[in-house]
């Protein structure tokens, strides 16, 4: 190969919708574009391909990325979401499906999962991610993998997966986006690493460098991440990707000390054009070693041929299913409802599955509103297949509940009163509320940071109005992120918590109002209840002085001129506590399970050798459900300290009820 065909294959050039500027395939041609981004018809995606396989003097077919982060066409909850269904099997199967769909357009290569711990809501891209757990996301990631590379790399329809961010992203300072990360090796080791090191136990075929600076030097130049650990340690064979312009963007984050930086530390770049300016003048310049070229453009080819592109460059999507299939809409739908956490239920006012109920007021800006369910990332999703709650709770009802449906607010971020009037007559002449709050998919997402994670715009006073309508009200929340949601609770009777559950948002939170299936999401991060207490996880260190009940006493009820000694001394907030809002894990459901028989064999640890958990979970209440059982552990004595607890497994179990659940079958 050429110098200028070894850089070829390290070049990923964006394309963009609709844009295939002329001089792309002279590049393609001349092998100086291995690999494209954003191109998803596959007309053009095949004719690309034919320059590469046929055209070009060595004839080495390219890498075809995309974004495929929660469903292509069948857009599915965001991965936030997917998390809350604590449901592995369920993820690969979504991933399966939206690598089938991907894959028909001619997309060879996905830029997920994403699987960066994250513990700050305030970080737009926690909506892309499975939470704050190292083990929740290591698990989910993996089945996310294995559903996107199928049974094999080489086989029709398996697409390479790629692990990003490595690493630390989610701890950009302050959860501003692209910020700086400052992370001890323990914790990096301990919390951050473990998805990653899962992904590539797991066969994971790519990784992408984060845009991070991590501890001084940007990821995407980072000698220890991307050698030490990446190759030396985890012997990973696929390559690394940069992240979007990440290579220069390490110009404005000057690291002085050449040592640590990496040359060629993504294998690959995205989209910024340093490699192709400025490759053959430091390789000559003999301050590059040649040798990481070879290896990395080995690496890059290597993923090619196991893909098997270079038997099958050209895409035929006759062989595929066919996208938004009836089955991949049911698919969509399961994972939605699992992905659905019910927060709160005051006197069991949910399910609505009453003969009682003769009408219903649907409110809110989030009721009926095709496009935003979706969520951050559906750029091939068509909002046109959308399912919303609203129509979902009409075809449910049926005639003989009367379905009033007012919006009152335009977005969730209106000011005005306008439509208030007529949704608390909405509400006063319905024998229910039901309001859909919370934000819309431009508020999470990259680069969508918030310092305040209140509900938007005036959605507070809309509940608080509607509430003085005097009728049970239940809340249904789409959102990116863990929303400070405390202030509603006393007007809500109950709270489900949806995220954006994607296209079938409608059938799911309809059959959890109803009573056709009853809630099994669990928090897969914690919801905190005030946004100065973030970053707040479950898997905290414990302090010296831990806060308890007892150490407490709300900045309220501290008498005036209270000695300094007047106080207990812990670690809490005088205004907000110590505790979350809610915790990781938790979730209510319709039924109530019972742990039994809890064995630990062997009764002690040994190093090295398993230790089986046993419990006896039985369903005590009426209806059927999925528990969500969960399995933590804390290490009592370390040589470093360990969190209060730990997550190490968890199994989503069926467990049937004794009678049958659902609004339609009551009422029938
Ligand atoms: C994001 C990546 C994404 C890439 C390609 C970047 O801005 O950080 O997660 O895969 O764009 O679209």
């Amino acid at each position: 190969m050429t110098l200028a065909e070894k850089i070829g294959q390290l070049t990923l050039v964006n394309v963009g919708p609709g844009v295939l500027p002329g001089d792309l395939r002279a590049a393609v041609r001349a092998g100086k574009a291995g690999a494209v981004l954003d191109v998803v018809d596959v007309a053009t995606v095949n004719e690309l391909q034919r320059i590469a396989a046929h055209d070009s003097r060595l004839g080495i077919p390219l890498l075809v990325g995309r974004d495929v982060i929660h469903g292509f066409k069948t857009v599915l909850p965001i991965p936030l979401g997917q998390a809350a269904a604590w449901n592995p099997e369920l993820v690969q199967q979504g991933a399966r499906m939206a690598a089938l769909e991907a894959a028909a357009s001619g997309v060879n290569w996905t830029f997920a999962p994403m699987i960066d711990i994250a513990r700050d809501p305030r970080w737009g891209r926690i909506a892309e991610s499975f939470g704050e757990d190292p083990h929740l996301a290591a698990v989910l990631g993996v089945a996310a993998i294995r559903g996107f590379q199928g049974d094999g790399l080489s086989l029709p329809g398996a697409i390479a997966a790629c692990a990003k961010h490595f690493v630390g992203y989610g701890a950009s300072e302050g959860g501003r986006d692209y910020g700086y990360v400052g992370i001890p090796e323990v914790d990096l080791r301990n919390v951050y690493m473990p998805p990653f090191r899962a992904a590539a136990d797991a066969g994971v075929a790519t990784f992408m460098a984060a845009f991070s600076d991590v501890n001084g030097v940007p990821a995407s130049g980072n000698r220890f991440l991307t050698r030490t650990v990446l190759r030396d340690e985890w012997r990973f064979p696929g390559f690394v990707v940069s992240d979007w312009d990440s290579i220069v963007d390490m110009v404005p984050a000057p690291v002085a000390n050449d040592k640590a930086r990496s040359p060629l530390s993504p294998g690959m770049e995205m989209v910024s054009t340093t490699y192709r300016d400025h490759l053959p003048g430091l390789l000559a310049a003999k301050r590059v070693d040649p040798r990481l070229l070879d290896d990395a453009v080995r690496n890059v080819l290597r993923v090619k041929m196991q893909l098997g592109l270079f038997e099958r460059p050209v895409t035929d999507p006759a062989v595929y299913p066919g996208v938004a299939s009836a089955a991949n809409l049911a698919l969509a739908r399961e994972l939605a409802t699992q992905s659905l956490v019910l927060l709160q239920n005051r006197n069991g006012v949910l399910p609505l599955a009453s003969k009682r109920l003769h009408s219903l007021a649907v409110i809110g800006p989030l009721a009926d509103d095709a496009y935003e369910q979706l969520g951050t990332w559906a750029p091939d999703g068509d909002p046109a297949l959308s399912r919303t709650p609203l129509q979902a709770i009409r075809e449910t009802v049926g005639a003989r509940v009367t379905v009033q449906h007012v919006r009152a607010m335009s977005t969730t971020r209106t000011m005005t009163t306008a439509g208030f009037s007529e949704a608390v007559a909405a509400a006063s002449g319905s024998d229910a509320a039901v309001v859909f709050l919370g934000e819309e998919s431009i508020l999470s997402g990259e680069s969508r940071s918030r310092a305040s994670i209140d509900l938007p715009g005036n959605q507070m006073d809309l509940l608080r109005a509607v509430k003085r309508a005097g009728k049970p009200v239940i809340v249904v929340i789409l959102a990116g992120r863990p929303l400070t949601i405390e202030p509603i609770l006393a007007d809500a009777d109950a709270v489900l918590y949806a995220w954006h559950p994607g296209v079938m948002a409608g059938p799911a939170i309809a059959d959890i109002l109803f009573g056709v299936e009853s809630p099994s999401g669990k928090l897969p991060v914690t919801f905190p209840r005030v946004v100065g207490q973030v970053p707040l996880y479950y898997a905290h260190r414990n302090m010296g002085k831990p806060a308890s009940q007892a150490s407490f006493l709300h900045i309220d009820d501290i008498a005036a001129r209270t000695p300094q000694t007047g106080l207990k001394n812990a670690s809490q907030y005088l205004d907000a506590g110590y505790a979350p809002l809610y915790e990781f894990g938790y979730g209510l459901s319709y039924t109530s399970y019972a742990y039994s028989g809890i064995s630990v064999e062997p009764s002690r640890a040994r190093a090295g050798l398993p230790i089986t958990v046993r419990a006896v979970v039985k369903n005590v209440g009426q209806v059927a459900g999925d528990e969500v059982a969960q399995l933590y552990v804390r290490d009592l004595v370390g040589s470093v300290t360990r969190p209060v607890r730990e997550l190490k497994g968890f199994q989503r179990i069926h467990l049937a009820g004794r009678k049958p659940g659902g609004f339609v079958s009551i009422v029938d």
